[in-house]
């Protein structure tokens, strides 16, 4: 079964000549261990489908399924729970608690939900060291540099082990060969661990390196399919 599935998902927002129909009738499927980028023009939608996968925005119309359960009809605990425990969200300008370091930014999650203090320790060592930042793992919060800042965010979003982390634009104060290594290692992470990863990038280069890429325009969905086979397609025509 896919692990998340949108049949028919639609968001308005306003209404009569203000009406801004964000998102119109998208239904895709996601399997375990996709890397899936989300490209197009600003305003398509891209975030407003994010953060409706996400549980923080419920859909206008259409069933949004995480392994087979319809998110918008969780309760409010339930659905405190979903984002908590199965949902790891990386947003541009992500907020880090300022006077604490980054790997104590890492284990503020240890206070929610009872996780085992050691493994946890563990754990934020382990993705410190993957996305490069054990040496300024004992540094506060605001000495990083914005695309320490953003790692940091990643590896908090991974902390719990999510089934499905959204990424809205997570490289975009990195440079392109340190971007190149955060998707990387992203991606990993996504494969290694059975985990879903939706994307959003304006980086072409960026969006190459997941396994599918998804187009957006107007709120629909224009393109969608794998990226190997979408270079095999354009080196045919050439
Ligand atoms: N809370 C809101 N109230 C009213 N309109 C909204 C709201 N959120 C988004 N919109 C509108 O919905 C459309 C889609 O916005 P969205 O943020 O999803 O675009 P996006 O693809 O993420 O763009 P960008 O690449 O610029 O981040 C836009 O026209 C936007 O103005
Ligand atoms: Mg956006």
């Amino acid at each position: 079964m896919a692990i998340l599935s949108l049949r028919g998902v639609s968001k308005s927002f306003g209404e009569g000549p203000q009406r801004v129909d964000a998102v119109r009738d998208v239904s895709l499927d996601f399997e375990r261990g996709e890397m899936v980028s989300l490209v197009g023009p600003s305003g398509s939608g891209k975030s407003t489908l994010l953060a409706m996968v996400g549980g923080l925005l419920t859909p206008t119309s259409g069933e949004i399924l995480v392994d087979g359960v319809d998110i918008a009809r969780l309760g409010a605990r339930e659905r405190t729970r979903y984002r908590r425990d199965q949902v790891g969200f990386v947003f541009q300008g992500s907020n880090m608690v300022p006077f604490l370091t980054a790997r104590e930014n890492l284990l503020l999650v240890a206070g929610f939900g009872g996780m085992d203090k050691g493994a946890l320790r563990r754990r934020a060592d382990e993705l410190l060291e993957e996305l490069d930042l054990t040496h300024v793992a004992g540094h506060l919060a605001t000495r990083l540099s914005g695309g320490e800042r953003q790692r940091v965010a990643i590896a908090r979003a991974l902390m719990r082990d999510p089934a499905l982390i959204l990424v809205d634009e997570p490289t975009a104060s990195l440079n392109t060969e340190l971007g190149e290594r955060v998707v990387d290692a992203l991606a990993e992470e996504v494969r290694g661990r059975n985990k879903a990863c939706l994307m959003v990038t304006h980086d072409e280069r960026m969006a190459a390196r997941a396994g599918r890429l998804i187009e957006f325009r107007d709120g629909r969905i224009r393109h969608d399919g794998s990226v190997a086979s979408d270079e095999a397609a354009r080196s045919d025509r050439g």
